[in-house]
């Protein structure tokens, strides 16, 4: 049974273990097939729609790039400004237009919880790029997907979650999914960024063990893995805010000499100055390779979505 098949992606919470392994897989092999050729055509004639009503550069391009390579094509509603929404049209409207001319829709929207509202207008899938603060479960995959890639691995790693982790909706939907593989996770930000409560208990209840701290460096020593967040300044109403957070985690050449051990570093990107240029040339620094991965994940995903896989 083809497991994403005319599915919604929606939350890092809605798949199961076997699941994640399935798309990992599909990913691989169309990681493997892409060093022999340019294009895998099992999407023909299939039309991916962009909906960023939020900046974009990887998600959007990798998720045309992804459609295109396996066949497809792509049509995008450019700059809010220069579409409807400007006019005031509602989401549900935009969404029910656009699922006339396409046969799937990638969205991100500020608003938590609008990617289930516009999967609910329409009977179409409706692929989650970053509802606000909420969630960016493609994000996740191609984040485990880097991290069994880099490390062997996906069980029982200890991976450290720095940054903005309030705010942040990539570490949102990674840790659904590393709940699946016994992760112990520490949570690193300041008292003002924390990770929400409610996912923190959530998680615990399905017995992951987290340490909540503002020591980078004691997480980095117990960790396999750093995965580093940008402050996500726009999600902040009163900027003064943002300016007492603002460079709190830094990771830089010194940091790495005190830490004196290999680590694994991610990062989903665009950064600020949580890692330092500098940084780019040690071995463990994989940023550059998980972005590279977001096209393998997610033709896997639009493969999977139209059962072609
Ligand atoms: C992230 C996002 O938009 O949530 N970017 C991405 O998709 N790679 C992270 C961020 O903006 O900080």
């Amino acid at each position: 049974m083809p497991i994403l098949k005319g599915k919604d992606i929606l939350h890092g919470n809605q798949f199961t273990k076997k699941d994640v392994e399935t798309i990992l897989k599909v990913a691989s092999e169309f990681e493997r097939e892409l060093k022999k050729k340019d294009t895998l055509p099992l999407l023909k004639g299939k039309i991916l729609a962009t909906l960023f009503y939020e900046p974009s550069t990887r998600t959007r391009l990798s998720f045309e790039a992804a459609i295109q390579r396996l066949g497809g094509g792509a049509i995008g509603m450019g700059a809010v400004e220069s579409s409807s929404v400007a006019k005031g049209e509602t989401l549900v409207d935009t969404i029910r237009t656009v699922s006339q001319y396409a046969d799937v829709i990638v969205l991100r929207h500020p608003r938590t919880g609008s990617a289930k509202e516009a999967a609910e207008a329409t009977s179409i899938p409706v692929i989650n790029a970053g509802d606000g603060a909420g969630q960016h479960p493609t994000q996740a995959l191609l984040d485990v997907y880097t991290i069994r890639q880099e490390l062997g691995t996906l069980k029982n790693l200890t991976i450290s979650l720095v940054g903005d982790l309030k705010n942040g909706r990539t570490v949102h939907a990674l840790v659904e999914v590393l709940s699946l593989f016994q992760s112990k996770l520490y949570f690193v930000s300041p008292d003002l960024l924390r990770m929400p409560e409610e996912i923190t208990s959530n998680l615990r209840g399905k017995g992951v063990k987290i340490v909540e701290t503002e020591d980078m460096m004691e997480a980095a020593r117990a960790s396999h893995l750093i995965y580093m967040t940008r402050i996500q300044k726009e999600r902040f109403a009163d900027l003064s805010e943002y300016e007492k957070v603002k460079g709190s985690f830094i990771i830089d050449q010194t940091f790495l000499e005190k830490l004196n051990k290999k680590v694994t570093i991610l990062h989903p990107l665009p950064r600020v100055d949580e890692i330092h240029p500098d940084v780019d040339a040690y071995p463990g620094a994989a940023y550059f390779r998980q972005m590279r991965n977001g096209i393998f994940i997610r033709m896997a995903l639009l493969a999977m979505i139209f059962g072609k896989r």
